[in-house]
């Protein structure tokens, strides 16, 4: 597995309003600040409900429309409840073609768990994501949120068995 191309901290959850208002203050309130505000808000509380959305809207002055567009259109952001670990699986040409079936078996044996669901214990979602960048490298993999290329189904197993203790 190669060495992972992005980061992103994980913090603890503050209330709502209160990670807000620090996503804010680092990010500023201007359209731009929409999608690092999100994975800011995503990281910490592993969900956008409707009232984030709506509190997001607020502050950067945008219709929460907008800001449910946003939510909707990328995979690691979510509406829904996901783990406190989140595996993305490519299933892209490149990928599809490069071992990610292999990949996605022992993912969902390892977990106990179907693509889409998350674990019982919350401590892992599995989901699938259209291309992440790292088609010459298949199969890929984005594991909350760091992106990793030509993983085989044996790290996949190390991984979640380190997101799992
Ligand atoms: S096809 Fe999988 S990263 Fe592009």
């Amino acid at each position: 597995m190669t060495a992972p191309v992005s980061s992103q901290t994980t913090t603890p959850a503050a209330p709502l309003a209160e990670s807000l208002l620090a996503l804010v203050a680092q990010h500023g309130t201007g359209r731009s600040a929409l999608l690092p505000v999100l994975i800011g808000l995503h990281a910490e509380r592993h969900q956008i409900t409707d009232e984030a959305m709506q509190l997001v809207a607020e502050q950067l002055g945008i219709a929460p429309v907008e800001v449910q567009g946003v939510v909707t259109f990328y995979h690691f952001l979510s509406n829904e409840p996901a783990g406190r670990h989140e595996i993305h699986v490519c299933r892209t040409i490149s990928c599809a073609l490069g071992g990610m079936s292999a990949v996605v078996r022992r993912m969902e044996n390892e977990t106990g768990v179907k693509m889409g669901e998350t674990t019982p214990d919350g401590s892992v979602s599995i989901d699938w994501a259209n291309c992440i960048g790292l088609c010459d490298q298949p199969p890929a993999i984005l594991a909350d949120r760091h992106a990793y290329g030509k993983v085989t189904p044996d790290e996949i197993a190390e991984l979640i068995a380190s997101f799992r203790n």
